[in-house]
């Protein structure tokens, strides 16, 4: 049963019988995850980029499988279709959650892998369970895979994976990629486990970055850890060979271009704008509340140039989403109470009464949404202090058809490699973060479309099916 449901509506499921895939896809998390309406299972998008991505590469594939946690803790759900293709749930424990999840994955590696902006935290038991789940992964994958199928590994919560199935399987063909950064050598040598996670990396055929310095960092620390030897973009150590490549992931533009041509985002879009009291300039910020994600920052930003005089807080309009995340682990808390007071702070000294300068939501958004506030924001701040990719900055070219706008983009992201006309700015230099949101309000129709079209021919070529294309067809060749 093909269901082929809007992604923002709930998704019911079919629960199909055991069998041999010839293409496995395993990730933290299944496209989707699960809810309890009463005594119902109820299935809904699962949050993040890496799902937004890939769940277009899978569907349609009958023979391709996307192995990954539910979304709750506890006991896993029976494997089901959707979309055409099969998904198998795998359960995680409420302790694992703490361990694996929020421990190991969010608080050493995710911490660690972003320039230590919070210190990492080290602890054996995370580790040890951190080891375990990536045993439960890779056993199931080796279950499911038929003979001399592909899998395809993603992301920081499953480095052991492509070692443990390499040992259970040697007859697959194993790739991995990594959503975020890979950190400078100096950095990664911090890791006590640091040996064992490259080892476990070099179990695949391909590992794709996605950045030039990703690669060279990843490069540095197999050689100087194991003593490899690398030429060129291959690695060769314990018998066995791995290619490493670049591969910048895209986003999936038929789903944007789409939901600008339905009505009803349309109709949405003048509706938002309007109820922001139709101001002269819409500056827009979507994150993850995340303290990679540099919202801090655009906001003492966006004060002091209110403060200054240099933006009217009478044309100019921020909207601010903030999207809930991993709030038991560490850091997270403390970046939602500083961005909470920031916004407080403008728009107790800034606004007017039922009239906020700073429109900030907690709260997650469908993708429909978001385009329609990308399709009327003027100026688009992206500014994390580190991040893989980035593909908010992606969806917001991809939305401007019109050539129209404006993308404030932190050199730090992925991003910045390929959209080389962006405004770039160095979001730990305030001051010149400040100039580039107000050169962004000033900026002639014709100077946006000369920044913009550049991008969008990156952005509507590169797309998240020709990325997959482009690593699977590496793989093969390996
Ligand atoms: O690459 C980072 C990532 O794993 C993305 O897939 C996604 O954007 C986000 O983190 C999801 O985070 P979580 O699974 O912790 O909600």
């Amino acid at each position: 049963m093909r269901l082929g449901m809007p992604a923002t509506r709930y998704f019911s499921y079919m629960v199909t019988s055991p069998q041999k895939w010839q293409f496995v896809l395993v990730a933290n998390r299944l496209p989707v995850r699960r809810l309890w309406e009463g005594e119902q299972t109820k299935w809904v998008p699962s949050p993040g980029g890496l799902v937004s991505a890939l769940r277009p590469v899978m569907a349609g594939n009958p023979n391709a499988v996307w192995v990954g946690w539910s979304g709750v803790p506890g006991a896993g759900a029976d494997p089901f279709e959707m979309d055409g293709f099969q998904c198998h749930p795998l359960s995680i424990s409420q302790g694992e959650i703490q361990l694996f999840y929020e421990g190991f994955s969010n608080a050493t590696l995710w911490p660690l892998f972003h320039d230590a902006l919070v210190p990492p935290e080290y602890h054996r038991t995370w580790w040890d369970s951190y080891r375990s789940v990536n045993e439960r992964y890779a056993k199931v994958a080796a279950e499911l895979a038929g003979p001399g199928a592909t899998v395809w590994i993603h992301d920081y919560h499953l480095l052991l994976v492509p070692g443990l199935l390499r040992e259970m399987r040697p007859d697959l063909r194993i790739g991995f990629f990594l959503h975020i950064p890979f950190p400078a050598w100096e950095l990664y040598i911090r890791m006590p486990w640091r040996y064992e996670i490259i080892e476990g990396l070099l179990g695949a055929n391909l590992i794709g970055l996605q950045t030039p310095l990703g690669a060279d960092n990843f490069f540095r620390a197999t050689s100087r850890i194991t003593g490899a030897k690398t030429s060129g973009k291959t690695i060769v150590y314990a018998g066995r060979t791995t290619q490493v490549g670049i591969f910048p992931i895209g986003i999936d533009t038929n789903r944007v271009n789409d939901l600008l041509e339905d009505p009803t985002v349309q109709a949405r879009a003048a509706d938002i704008r309007q109820s922001l009291g139709s101001p002269q300039t819409v500056m827009l910020g979507v994150d993850r509340l995340d303290y990679t994600k540099g919202i801090e920052v655009r906001l003492r930003a966006f004060r002091e140039l209110l403060a200054e005089g240099r933006l009217s807080p009478d044309r100019c309009t921020l909207i601010q989403i903030a999207e809930p995340s991993r709030s038991q682990v560490t850091g997270y808390a403390e970046v939602r109470r500083a961005v909470e007071q920031l916004v407080g702070d403008v728009n107790g000294n800034f606004g007017i009464m039922g009239r906020p300068v700073v429109h900030y939501l907690h709260q997650s958004h469908p993708i429909s949404e978001l385009v329609a506030m990308y399709s009327i924001a003027d100026v688009m701040l992206v500014t994390p202090l580190r991040d893989g990719m980035n593909l908010v900055a992606k969806e917001y070219v991809a939305s401007r058809t019109d050539n129209t706008g404006v993308l404030v983009l932190s050199e730090f992201t992925g991003a910045a490699h390929e959209l080389r006309t962006a405004e770039l700015v160095n979001p730990h230099d305030i001051e010149g973060l400040k100039s580039a949101m107000v050169a962004a309000t000033h900026r002639s129709s014709g100077e946006s479309a000369k920044a913009m079209k550049p991008m969008r021919r990156v952005v509507l070529s590169k797309t998240a099916q020709a990325w997959a294309e482009n690593f699977l067809t590496k793989l093969e060749a390996c």
